[in-house]
């Protein structure tokens, strides 16, 4: 099965969830959704650090996948206040979450950076999600295009083709994510999905680069869930605010689901006649 069969959509729930509050929220999320076919969804939830270890316990990894919101790119060493894959390791998580809006504007990181932990994330045998997106200003300049190749070559620069099998890419505009967020239209987040998914090919060739699940993420709310899933190039959702209640989460994956098990069979159909 290809990687693009299947919708992608997860959470990162940012500094918010106690040990307490998330494994509620786990057990809830992978009670509520169990009945649906993994094999036509893949659900992840990246909460704190400081839960991993009871998240991990919460809800099996079948049903829901889990992710780290950082990692240090060295295994061990003088970098205090950070946490290493090898760590990350013990603890069993599948996704390492790399450079969110959050890490790269409020705390500083570069795409220098991102490369180093993307290349090490896939060292350590995870799934490299890796957060790309233009600020407003870079966007009113007409340079958002240019911005996410840029993103793309530097965070993805030390990876073979081979590896790239195992990333997943989150478009996320910055003026978009948070409470202050404007949604990015489905027409819109379209397009620029569409030139990652260009980027990727170029980089990676059409089977391996085509086939990188690109999300979209940003105020995705219950409303633009179901226009954003139905445009060509969007193969998931990563939602914050609005999947932080179970309940809700599960009412945007079921809403979605078909709209995008349609969209599959029309392309189906128009690939094969
Ligand atoms: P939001 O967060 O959905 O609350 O805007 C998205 C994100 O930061 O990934």
């Amino acid at each position: 099965m290809k990687r693009l069969d299947k919708i992608y959509l997860g959470t990162n729930t940012k500094m918010y969830k106690t040990i307490k509050d998330t494994v509620e929220f786990l057990e809830k999320l992978a009670g509520l959704t169990a009945d649906i076919d993994r094999n036509l969804m893949e659900l992840f939830v990246i909460p704190s650090f400081t839960t991993l270890y009871h998240a991990k316990k919460a809800a099996p990894e079948r049903l829901i996948k889990l992710g780290a919101q950082n990692m240090c790119w060295e295994d061990e060493g003088q970098f205090t206040g950070e946490i290493s894959p090898i760590m990350l390791k013990e603890i069993g998580v599948n996704i390492i979450e790399i450079g969110h809006s959050e890490r790269r504007h409020v705390m500083g990181e570069t795409d220098e950076i991102e490369k180093k932990k993307v290349s090490a994330a896939l060292r350590h045998g995870f799934i490299p999600l890796l957060c790309i997106g233009e600020t407003m200003e870079q966007k009113n300049y007409g340079i958002s295009d240019e911005i996410l190749r840029i993103q793309l070559k530097i965070g993805l620069s030390e990876i073979t083709a081979d590896q790239a099998k195992n990333v997943w890419i989150a478009y996320e505009p910055v003026w978009a994510i948070g409470v202050n967020g404007i949604p990015a239209d489905e027409g819109y987040a379209n397009e620029k999905h569409g030139v990652i998914k260009d980027t990727l090919i170029s980089m990676f060739g059409r089977e391996i680069g085509g086939d990188i699940p690109v999300l979209y993420g940003g105020s995705v709310n219950p409303q633009n869930a179901l226009k954003l899933i139905k445009e060509e190039n969007i193969d998931g959702l990563f939602i914050g605010r609005s999947a932080w209640q179970a309940e809700n989460f599960n009412g945007i994956i079921r809403s979605v689901l078909p709209l995008f098990m349609e969209k599959k069979k029309r392309e189906g159909v128009e690939k094969h006649g």
